[in-house]
């Protein structure tokens, strides 16, 4: 186990700490993992003493605890805990902190779960009473998304970090490389031979990688109506997936592999220039439909949002990659809010075999064999086939192959516990250097800047749907679908 460590989490008591955070390091704690002598302090403007601080912790823990709230591990992860009142822009703050972190562990990580706006002051005003300095221990900062509002200004900060840190300080959060499942994409392509010879342009028609939710932007407006859909999750999440289906094997599993052959992927990606991104960009917005049986409202009707936003809530993106291995094979992209279904996966569809030799046997030609990697709800990865069913006669029928990855009742991690660990481990292998940032900003960059400038009503979809059935313009070839289940073609559109 590693030598003891503080974690220090700015808005600590804003809507991440509460549903993520703390819990994610109570069940380390249950799962014996935080080193013994661990500190964590908990940093915010309420005005909290101790007392208020540990009993809203021991609420947040309850509300997302998968077991039993354990009276004796509780007490233990509280002890570790202490509130530390401060206000960002109060210059007071940071003295007074350096102070109250002088008797903790001097291996100190900084989680940054604040508005993305105050990422540079809050590093300035560490570095300012010296708490980023190395001398003692180290000094780690953790940065949520999103790094930046577009290439400029992901520049800009970056330059502003690097004033006062080193990269190997810097722990960029992508919480999508924290699923076990995304890992297991590595897993599944890298420890199989079988799969190998096929991952290439002669035998993938092409690929889907959906992100789908049934939620609104909720109490979010603030945020995402200054985001959308293409920056919220396309420059983001998606983009991380794409990289691992496409990259090549890396050298090793180490770090710094791992992100050179990412960036290999995304510097490879053919920009779209702006009189293209019609044909490889599709937008839309929720309006009220149903979800649940229960009437639900647009987004232009929720709370905060401006009654002239132009924010997308649905995205879909048609890239190619040009290199040796993908040239001419088409990745599609798709995330929505308010639709149909929870679903995240990646949907691997293989050519047609060169002779159709069972045509007369099926309705149509025989089906293409797909691989589907369900990231949540369903953690499975399947291979679609087509066989023969027993008997005298000769029918034959598509079935899935099904290596699930968890079995229905074993626990499930989340995200945030593996990646607050690999904080203190110092393992960034799933983060993000800041190159992979600024190469996905210039993915994206172009379909938001054109979409910003263009005039055009922006489509909508009942909420509770699959979106706007025109975001099939996108595809290639007129019989390609969105597949929206991993289950054997029961609803493709
Ligand atoms: C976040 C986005 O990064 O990821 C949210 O800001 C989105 O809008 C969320 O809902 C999805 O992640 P998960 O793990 O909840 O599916």
């Amino acid at each position: 186990m590693n030598e003891a460590c503080t974690y220090v989490i700015f808005g600590a008591t804003g809507n991440l700490s509460r549903l993520k955070l703390i819990p994610a390091l109570y069940h380390l704690e249950v799962a014996n993992r935080i080193p013994p002598g661990t500190r964590i302090v908990v940093s915010g403007r309420r005005p909290w003493d101790h007392e208020k601080c540990i009993s809203e912790v021991r609420q947040w823990v309850e509300e997302r605890s998968r077991q039993q709230l354990d009276e004796k591990l509780f007490s233990r992860f509280a002890e570790r805990i202490s509130y530390y009142l401060g206000d960002l822009s109060d210059d007071s703050m940071w003295i007074r902190l350096k102070h109250h972190l002088e008797p903790l562990p001097q291996n100190i990580a900084f989680y940054l779960s604040i508005r993305p706006a105050d990422f540079s002051l809050v590093v300035e005003k560490l570095a300012g009473v010296m708490l980023l300095q190395q001398q003692h221990g180290w000094r780690r900062v953790v940065i949520e998304k999103p790094f930046g509002y577009d290439l400029h200004s992901a520049r800009e900060l970056q330059r502003s970090l690097m004033q006062h840190l080193l990269e190997e300080q810097i722990y960029r959060i992508d919480h999508y490389l924290g699923k076990s499942t995304v890992q297991n994409v590595l897993v599944f392509r890298f420890a199989n031979t079988l799969l190998e010879p096929l991952w290439n342009r002669n035998y993938i028609e092409h690929i889907q990688i959906t992100h789908s939710e049934r939620l609104g932007v909720g109490s979010r407006a603030a945020y995402y109506d200054d985001s959308g859909a293409m920056r919220d999750m396309i420059q983001s999440h998606l983009l991380q997936l794409l990289t691992l289906v496409a990259m090549e094997p890396p050298a090793t599993m180490e770090a710094e592999s791992l992100r050179d052959e990412k960036v290999k992927v995304l510097k490879s990606v053919r920009l779209i220039s702006e009189d293209m991104v019609d044909d490889h960009a599709f937008r839309a917005r929720y309006s009220q439909g149903v979800i649940d049986n229960k009437e639900v409202i647009a987004y232009l009707d929720e709370e905060n949002v401006p009654a002239d936003s132009t924010i997308e809530t649905y995205a879909a993106l048609k890239l190619y990659i040009d290199n040796w291995r993908w040239r001419g094979v088409p990745f599609y992209l798709r995330t929505g809010k308010r639709m149909a279904e929870r679903q995240s996966m990646i949907s691997i569809c293989f050519r047609h075999p060169p002779q159709q030799l069972f045509r007369e046997l099926m309705d149509g030609p025989v089906k293409q064999n797909w691989i589907m990697l369900g990231i949540q709800p369903c953690e499975c990865l399947r291979i679609e086939m087509t066989v023969k069913e027993s008997g005298l006669d000769m029918h034959i029928r598509q079935t899935s192959l099904d290596a699930s990855l968890r079995a229905v009742l074993q626990e499930k991690i989340d995200a945030y516990e593996e990646l607050l660990l690999d904080v203190m481990d110092g393992d960034r292998a799933l983060f993000l250097r800041y190159d992979e940032v600024e190469y996905a900003w210039r993915v994206v960059d172009p379909v938001i800047r054109e979409w910003q400038r263009s005039d055009t009503e922006i489509p909508e979809y009942p909420a509770g749907s699959w979106g706007p059935p025109e975001s099939r313009r996108l595809f290639d070839k007129q019989e390609q679908r969105w597949r929206h289940s991993i289950d054997l073609e029961s609803d493709e559109e």
